[in-house]
């Protein structure tokens, strides 16, 4: 194990996972069911967030819930009785799908009491956090195909290395997108060809307006000092509570601010919209070690009856 695995696993061991969102862009799927609950694949997403937060050294997960979020709960729990029935009845693959409650992560669960936005729902972990560095993970985003993602490890290691106020994962993007991500404003010169320090964060801009390409990945790590910012910045035009204008505001008072970019064919997977909800069941169904090979034929047999009748 090298020295940076040591760093991070010894210092930042929580993780605030805001689940309380409405999740509107999903309706009807969300009208009482959370859309983090929502299958990617054999999962729900949640799952790959907490597998991947596990993976990455964390050993404490803070869900920020809402109303209709209880399903998370429940998931996250050990079920006595169905392990009994799938034990009696020797179910030994069954009982390998939930080998993830025996990850080594203590779960606790608040709530958010009005939706009044990211930020608002970060601050709800406050006293969760202390005084300590923690992670944010977006519990509608998952990172990388099927989570493997180590980035949230990398930007720990940076975090305490470079001294850093807040570390964001960030993505490259088309820039005809830009207008659907928060951007950052970064400059290079961190020593890493995959690291910048962040001068400013601009949400969805226009193409022509955008400082880079850079979107705002889902994961961030924070010192304590970003509940201060929360508490101090004014709502929106729609009255929620932005992270990224707190995280601006930790800009303009010169804190240190990096972004680091997600590895080569790291993708982030945000669920929050139909297109890409159905591409990413699509891409990791595609992925399934078991059921993969066979879904591709049947999606290809399907892809080539549509062409066909789109000819006829
Ligand atoms: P989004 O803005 O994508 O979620 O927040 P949303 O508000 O549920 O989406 P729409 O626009 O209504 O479809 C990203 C993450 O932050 C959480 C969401 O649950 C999601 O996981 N969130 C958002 C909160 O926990 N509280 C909030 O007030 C807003």
């Amino acid at each position: 194990m090298g020295k940076s695995s040591v760093y991070n696993s010894d210092v930042i061991r929580s993780a605030i996972v805001p689940v309380a969102g409405y999740g509107t862009r999903l309706l009807p799927a969300t009208k009482s069911q959370p859309k983090e609950m929502l299958p990617v694949a054999r999962k729900p997403i949640v799952q790959y967030v907490a597998e991947e937060l596990a993976a990455n050294g964390v050993r404490q997960i803070l869900f920020i819930t809402g109303r209709n979020k209880s399903s998370i709960e429940n998931h996250f729990d050990s079920d006595p009785e169905l392990l009994r029935i799938l034990k009696s009845a020797n179910k030994r693959d069954l009982l390998q799908e939930l080998e993830f409650e025996d990850l080594e992560v203590k779960y606790l669960y608040t709530r958010q009491r009005q939706q009044m936005g990211l930020g608002d729902a970060v601050l709800c972990g406050e006293n969760f956090a202390g005084e300590e560095p923690f992670v944010v993970a977006l519990g509608d985003s998952i990172l990388g195909l099927h989570a493997q993602s180590r980035s949230v490890s990398r930007m720990a290691d940076l975090f305490v290395s470079r001294r850093a106020s807040c570390v964001i994962a960030v993505e490259e993007v088309p820039i005809e997108e830009t207008r659907h991500y928060g951007i950052v404003h970064a400059s290079d010169g961190e020593g890493d060809s995959d690291t910048y320090r962040v001068l400013n964060l601009i949400e969805k801009p226009r193409p022509e307006e955008a400082p880079s390409n850079l979107a705002i990945a889902g994961r961030y790590i924070f010192s304590p000092l970003i509940f201060d910012m929360i508490r101090r910045i004014t709502p929106d035009a729609r009255g929620e509570i932005q992270l990224t204008d707190a995280i601006r505001m930790m800009c303009e008072e010169g804190k240190r601010i990096l972004a680091v970019k997600l590895p080569p064919g790291e993708k982030r997977y945000d669920i929050g919209n139909f297109p890409s909800y159905f591409e990413t069941f699509v891409e990791f169904a595609l992925a399934d070690p078991v059921y993969g090979a066979g879904f591709r034929t049947s999606l290809e047999r399907l892809l080539e009856d549509k062409t066909r009748q789109a000819l006829k």
